[in-house]
């Protein structure tokens, strides 16, 4: 793992500017890997900053959706809720309503996260999954193309929450992790070290209240227990963050392309 971390930040104006970037980089990574791979493999996270972003992606009156090379794309999930794939918690729901539904993808090219099942199960099949879908052998991990992550006002990411045992899971790729402070629920998730072993990891954060924690995590001193979203730092050495200016407003000032950098030692 890289000793030092290339923080590169991109600054947009607004929630509008930040769903453009965002599709704009996830079409720019699917180009790039088919070019170089003939396949593009990205994970995806839930909540709510992404939806927009899927939205233009799936939008016929914008440039993303021709440009996208929807039939060798293959989409993953980064976590997902303990919850049938039709329940307003879904992440797999949010993501059909705003673009499985609209874009040419068939069923083998979407790899759901299995909500509805216990909790272990529900990861042990999605680890099985990942290597069939991947071809892993031994103690390979998956390398997806890109992933991309959202952050809480935790600081959590995926569904590494503060506090949780899924900190400590390296073994696993994939694992369920009980999560007491969100409606003592049950998450499935990805673990760091297969998100960190991503060709590239970009978080979409966007508003006032991700202000103080977006300074905390990347400009703040390191505590990975309390904010997960430090335990991020893709083998290569680079991270970006896709923010608006209200989530970056206690961040350095961007020069003049709205662009930053901050850098960090292990
Ligand atoms: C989830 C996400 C989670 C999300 C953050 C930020 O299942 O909720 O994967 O990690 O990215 O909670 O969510 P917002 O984008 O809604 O702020």
């Amino acid at each position: 793992m890289a000793k030092t971390l290339r923080i590169e930040y991109n600054v947009v104006r607004d929630a509008q500017a930040l769903a453009a970037e965002a599709a704009e980089r996830f079409t720019q990574v699917a180009e790039k890997a088919v070019a170089e791979r003939g396949r593009a493999r990205i994970a995806i996270s839930g909540g709510s900053t992404p939806k927009a972003a899927f939205q233009l992606l799936a939008d016929a009156t914008q440039p993303w959706r021709a440009r996208m090379p929807w039939d060798k794309l293959e989409l993953f999930w980064v976590d997902e809720r303990c919850v049938p794939p039709d329940h307003a918690d879904s992440n797999y729901r949010m993501t059909r309503e705003a673009l499985l539904d609209h874009v040419p993808l068939k069923p083998e090219q979407i790899h759901r996260m299995e909500g509805e099942l216990e909790p272990q199960m529900a990861a042990a099949r999605y680890e099985s999954l990942l290597r069939d879908s991947f071809r892993l052998e031994g103690a390979e991990g998956p390398r997806f193309d890109l992933v991309q992550l959202g952050m809480g006002p935790d600081g959590h990411t995926a569904s590494l929450f503060p506090h949780t045992e899924a900190l400590d899971e390296m073994g696993r790729l994939v694992t369920a992790n009980h999560v007491e402070t969100v409606k003592d629920s049950w998450r499935i998730t990805l673990t760091w070290p297969v998100i960190n072993n991503a060709g590239s990891v970009f978080f979409l954060i966007g508003g006032a209240d991700k202000a103080e924690p977006v300074q905390q995590v990347f400009a703040g001193p390191r505590d990975p227990e309390r904010l997960p979203s430090q335990l991020i730092w893709p083998s290569g050495g680079i991270l970006t963050l896709v923010l608006d200016q209200a989530a970056a407003a206690l961040l350095p000032a961007t020069d003049g392309d709205g662009c930053g950098v901050l850098e960090r030692e292990r």
